[in-house]
C-alpha cells in the first residue's frame, strides 16, 4: 500500500513536473523519488525508507531539516506575519537580520539589498556595480571573472559564468564579459594566474565595472578549491584600476569553508557580498547583496538626478525566510557552530583519507565542511551511477561528472560520517568493475 503511494506519485510527478537539472528522459528508468518527511539529516520517502542528504539539499540545509528551534521561529512569525512589500514597508525580522549581518561583516560592509535567490543577488550585484559607474560618468560596461566560475542560470549570471555545461547552448545570447585563469591548485603557485589578470586588465582594466569571484571554492565547477593568496593579491590589482569586486558567497558563505564567510580567510572585504542558499537554514528562498554606505550614497539623490536603483522581485526578503536567518544565526552564536564544525571537519578529512587507497580516487581535497575528490572511471555517465549505487545504501550523492563531494548538514554526527565513507568505498569498488 505504501510502497504503491510512491510509485503514484512518481508517476502523478513525471506527468506533470519538469525538474530542473535533469534530462528527463532519464527518468524513464531512474524514479523519481517523492519525499515524505525529513528530520536531521535525514530524508524519508513513502516507504519510510531514509536517506543521508549528503549534499544539503543542494547546499542550502545547515541545520538539518525540520530542525526543531528553526520551526518553531517560523511556526510564531506565520501568526504575526507572513509577507509584506518590502517597498515602502518594512518588517521586524527583516530589520533585525541585516542589523545582525552587517555587525556580523568587517566595516564598511553596512547596507543589505534583498533578493529571493541566489542568481537575483548577483544579477543585483552586476547591475549596482554597473549603475555606480554610470551614476559617476565613468563609462564601465565590462564584468571580469574567473575561468570554470559557476553564478546562476540566469542570463547575465551566465554570461559571468564559465562552466559549459550550463553556459554553451546559450553563449550566442549571453552579455560580452571577460575571463581570467582561476589558479589550478588549493595550496600550490599562483604566479601565471596573477599574470594572466595582468595583461588582461592593462587591456580593458577602465572597462571593468567589477570582478566577480567565488572565493575559496568554486561548487558548481567541480568543486574546485583555489590558492586564497591569489584572492587577496587579485583584489589588489583590481583596485589600482578601480574595478570593483564581487564575492559570491552563494554556496560557501554561512560556515561552509570552515569561518562564517570566506572572506574571513582571504582579508578582503569586497564591495559587494552575495548571500543565499545557507542563509535561511535550507527553510525558504532568500538572498541578500551587502554592500557600502559609500555605494549607497552614489545612487542617493533627488529623483530627477539619479532615479533609484531598481531591482525588484514580488517576495524580496520575505518575512518568514527573514525569521528562518534570524533563527539560523541564534544557532551559530548559541551552539558554537564555527568551533564545532573544525573538529567536524578534521574528522572528515581523517575518515575520507581511506579512499585514497583506491587508485581511482584523486585530487582529494577538503575546505571547511567540503570534501571532494575525483574518480577515475571508464564508465558512462558516472555520476548517474554512483547516484543509483548511494540510493541503494541510503544516501543522497549528486556527483558532478566524475567528481564525488560531501557537503552535509553542519549537525551529522561521526557516525553517519563513518558510515558515508564505508559506503564510498563500496561504490567506487564498483566503478572498477
Ligand atoms: C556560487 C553560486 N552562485 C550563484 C548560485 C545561484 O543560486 P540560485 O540557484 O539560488 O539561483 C549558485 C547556485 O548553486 C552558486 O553555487
Amino acid at each position: 500500500m505504501q510502497g504503491n503511494i510512491q510509485t503514484r506519485l512518481a508517476t502523478l510527478d513525471l506527468a506533470h513536473i519538469w525538474h530542473p537539472c535533469t534530462q528527463m528522459k532519464d527518468h524513464e528508468r531512474l524514479p523519481i523519488i517523492p519525499i515524505k518527511k525529513a528530520k536531521g539529516i535525514y530524508l524519508y520517502d513513502f516507504n519510510d525508507r531514509g536517506y543521508i542528504d549528503c549534499v544539503s539539499s543542494w547546499w542550502v540545509n545547515l541545520f538539518g531539516h525540520c530542525n526543531d528551534y528553526i520551526n518553531a521561529a517560523v511556526k510564531s512569525q506565520l501568526d504575526n506575519l507572513e509577507h509584506v512589500i518590502l517597498a515602502g514597508f518594512s518588517h521586524e525580522p527583516i530589520i533585525t537580520l541585516s542589523k545582525r549581518l552587517c555587525e556580523m561583516l568587517p566595516q564598511p560592509l553596512n547596507k543589505c539589498f534583498y533578493a529571493d535567490n541566489g542568481s537575483s543577488a548577483i544579477e543585483v550585484a552586476l547591475k549596482m556595480s554597473f549603475h555606480y559607474f554610470r551614476n559617476l560618468k565613468e563609462n564601465r560596461n565590462l564584468f571580469l571573472s574567473l575561468s570554470n566560475s559557476y553564478h546562476g542560470e540566469t542570463i547575465g549570471t551566465l554570461s559571468v559564468g564559465d562552466v559549459s555545461l550550463y553556459k554553451e547552448t546559450y553563449a550566442s545570447i549571453l552579455l560580452k564579459t571577460l575571463r581570467t585563469d582561476v589558479p589550478t591548485t588549493q595550496f600550490g603557485d599562483y604566479a601565471n594566474a596573477l599574470e594572466t589578470l595582468e595583461t588582461k586588465l592593462k587591456e580593458h582594466g577602465e572597462k571593468i565595472c567589477a570582478f566577480i569571484l567565488e572565493p575559496l571554492i568554486q561548487c558548481a565547477g567541480n568543486m574546485h578549491m583555489y590558492n586564497k593568496e591569489y584572492i587577496k593579491e587579485a583584489v589588489k590589482l583590481c583596485k589600482k584600476y578601480g574595478i570593483q569586486i564581487i564575492f559570491d558567497e552563494i554556496a560557501v558563505g554561512f560556515g561552509r569553508t570552515g569561518s562564517m564567510f570566506a572572506l574571513e580567510q582571504c582579508d578582503v572585504v569586497p564591495d559587494y557580498l552575495c548571500l543565499s542558499k545557507g542563509i535561511s537554514g535550507g527553510y525558504m528562498p532568500l538572498s541578500v547583496v551587502i554592500t557600502s554606505d559609500s555605494i549607497y550614497d552614489v545612487f542617493y539623490a533627488p529623483y530627477s538626478t539619479y532615479k533609484a536603483f531598481l531591482h525588484s522581485h514580488s517576495y524580496t526578503g520575505n518575512t518568514l525566510a527573514c525569521a528562518a536567518a534570524n533563527a539560523v544565526l541564534d544557532i551559530f552564536q548559541h551552539d558554537n557552530i564555527i568551533e564545532k564544525n573544525k573538529h567536524l571537519s578534521l574528522f572528515m578529512q581523517k575518515e575520507f583519507e581511506v579512499l585514497r587507497e583506491s587508485h581511482r580516487v584523486m585530487n582529494m581535497r577538503i575546505c571547511g565542511m567540503v570534501v571532494a575528490f575525483e574518480v577515475m572511471t571508464e564508465k558512462e555517465r558516472p555520476n548517474i551511477l554512483i547516484f543509483e549505487e548511494g540510493l541503494k545504501r541510503g544516501l543522497l550523492l549528486r556527483p558532478l561528472g566524475n567528481t564525488i563531494y560531501f557537503m552535509p548538514p553542519y549537525i551529522i554526527t561521526q557516525d553517519s560520517i563513518s558510515y558515508v565513507v564505508k559506503s564510498l568505498k563500496e561504490i567506487i569498488e564498483l566503478l572498477q568493475e
